[in-house]
């Protein structure tokens, strides 16, 4: 029995001492293994898309080419570039005689209004590329489309020009609203009052008398030159260029040649046949025959002749008031309707420039009817 329990509590001190040695602090790590060698290279990943050039379109216009060049060219040699009169650029002007002001009157500011506010355009410049065309809008050839086609409903009277291309034209060539078209509605105890020597549709009435809306006294009559064009003045005045003097963006209709005065009229010649059926621009325009324009140059200056006779206008055209000076508002010209019909057909034909080429049939009513007035106000074509 002592044997055995010996044995038991030896084994009780011995699993005592063992769990005593289980309590014991850790040993310090090992120092880290060597780097592993490094991993073979990856496959390449697949290319990307290009990137966008912002260049790429710009040689549409910018390219070996002369097309530019040859357009500049003759843009230099219009009035538009050279006419020098951009410095009208208040609100009463600047929408028509400046580059950047088609924009805003297409927007509908810059319109003759009346108004006095005196808003001005800085820095004005000449109508130019950008004027007619949506220059760097894109940055591609599209730029090229011009500014506006849309029809106008011209300034004065409102009825609607609409003509293609010739639409841009029309925005700016075409009356003021500064003077009324002499009507009965428009008298002042019995008269029609004029208080300026500029008194008419202003320079650049051309849309007006193509759409035959401009005279006084007469019928409405839209020209054969309106009606059967497709895009009106640009027809006949941006026809094939020649160099720099006429046709394309020169918007000349004549030239020189060895010293003649020639009329353009490669575009006259599309509906008028034969060069002898051109019936008022012939070839040279020095000894071109007696017709259609001499006929309303011969007209005009019967009509200028009664007018200086009844003390009207004078030589140079300007509007003369009661008193023989220059008209104004406190000189003013009383006028009869007839004869102020007579004085406004005078200045409309004489802005218009074109001696009746856009509206024939109907310019020579109105200087008949005019010089009818003026002989039954006791105003006969004085003979020279
Ligand atoms: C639709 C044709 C057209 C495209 C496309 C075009 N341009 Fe022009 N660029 C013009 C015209 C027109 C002018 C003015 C020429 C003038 O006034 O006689 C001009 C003028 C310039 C000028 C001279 C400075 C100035 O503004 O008058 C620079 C610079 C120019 N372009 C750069 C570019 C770049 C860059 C691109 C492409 C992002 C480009 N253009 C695309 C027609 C184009
Ligand atoms: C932004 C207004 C504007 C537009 C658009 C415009 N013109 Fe003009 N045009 C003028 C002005 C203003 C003048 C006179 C410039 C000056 O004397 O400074 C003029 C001058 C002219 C002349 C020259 C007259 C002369 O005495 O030599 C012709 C021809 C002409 N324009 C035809 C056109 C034709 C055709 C179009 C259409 C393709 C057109 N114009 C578009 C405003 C315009
Ligand atoms: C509706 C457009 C328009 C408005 C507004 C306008 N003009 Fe003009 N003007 C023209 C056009 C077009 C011409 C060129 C006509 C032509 O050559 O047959 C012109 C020509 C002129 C000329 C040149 C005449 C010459 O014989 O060389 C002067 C100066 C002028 N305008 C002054 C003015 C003034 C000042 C105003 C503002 C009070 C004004 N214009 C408003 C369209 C306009
Ligand atoms: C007064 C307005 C006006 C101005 C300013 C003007 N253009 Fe134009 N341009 C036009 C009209 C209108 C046409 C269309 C002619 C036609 O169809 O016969 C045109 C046509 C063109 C074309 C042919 C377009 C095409 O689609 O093929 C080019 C190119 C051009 N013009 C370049 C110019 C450049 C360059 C300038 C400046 C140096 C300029 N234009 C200034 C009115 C203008
Ligand atoms: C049927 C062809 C034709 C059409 C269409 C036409 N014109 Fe003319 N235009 C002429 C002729 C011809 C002249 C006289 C030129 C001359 O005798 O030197 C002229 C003269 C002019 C003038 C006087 C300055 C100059 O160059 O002699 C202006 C400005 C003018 N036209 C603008 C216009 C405008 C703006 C339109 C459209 C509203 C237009 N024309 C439509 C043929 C045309
Ligand atoms: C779209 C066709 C067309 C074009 C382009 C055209 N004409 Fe006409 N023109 C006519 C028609 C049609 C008549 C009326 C019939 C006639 O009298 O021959 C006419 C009549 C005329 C008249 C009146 C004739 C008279 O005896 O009273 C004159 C002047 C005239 N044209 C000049 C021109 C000039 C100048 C050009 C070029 C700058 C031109 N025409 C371009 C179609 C055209």
């Amino acid at each position: 029995m002592k044997k055995k329990g010996l044995f038991i509590l030896g084994t009780i001190l011995l699993a005592l001492l063992a769990a005593m040695a289980c309590t014991g602090t850790a040993g310090v790590d090992g120092a880290d293994g060597a780097d592993g060698a490094d991993g073979a290279d990856g496959a390449a990943g697949a290319a990307g898309a290009a990137g966008a050039d912002a260049n790429a379109t710009c040689d549409d216009c910018h390219n070996t080419g002369l097309e530019l060049k040859a357009i500049q060219v003759q843009y230099a040699a219009s009035t538009h570039a050279s006419g020098g009169n951009f410095e009208r650029n208040t609100d009463n002007c600047g929408g028509c005689h400046t580059g950047q002001g088609l924009a805003l009157k297409l927007a509908g500011e810059y319109v003759m209004d009346g108004s006095a506010d005196n808003d001005k355009i800085a820095n004005p410049a000449p109508i130019d590329c950008r004027t007619c065309h949506d220059i760097h809008e894109t940055g591609t050839d599209a730029d090229w489309a011009l500014t506006t086609t849309a029809a106008v409903v011209l300034d004065l009277g409102a009825e609607t020009y609409d003509k293609g291309k010739s639409n841009l034209c029309a925005e700016c060539h075409q009356a003021r609203t500064s003077y009324d078209i002499p009507v009965t509605a428009g008298l002042v105890s019995g008269k029609i009052e004029i208080s300026s020597s500029r008194y008419g549709p202003h320079h650049g009435p051309q849309s007006g008398i193509m759409l035959g809306v401009l005279g006084a006294g007469i019928s409405d009559s839209a020209s054969v030159h309106y009606t059967l064009t497709t895009d009106g003045c640009v027809e006949c005045h941006m026809s094939d260029a020649y160099g720099s003097q006429a046709g394309g963006h020169t918007w000349s209709m004549s030239y020189e040649y060895h010293g003649s005065d020639r009329g353009l009229n490669a575009s006259c010649k599309e509906c008028h046949t034969s060069a002898t059926d051109i019936p008022s621009y012939s070839f040279n325009r020095t000894t071109r025959p007696a017709t259609n324009v001499e006929a309303i140059e011969g007209l005009m200056a019967d009509l200028k002749a009664q007018l200086i006779l009844a003390g009207y206008i004078n030589d140079s055209n300007s509007v003369l008031g009661a008193s023989g000076s220059s008209a104004s508002s406190s000189n003013k010209l009383l006028l009869d309707l007839g004869e102020a019909e007579a004085l406004w057909n005078y200045k409309t034909i004489q802005e218009d420039r074109s001696n009746g080429s856009h509206n024939p049939t109907y310019v020579k009513d109105m200087l008949a009817y005019a010089i009818a007035n003026m002989t039954t106000a006791g105003y006969a074509v004085p003979t020279p």
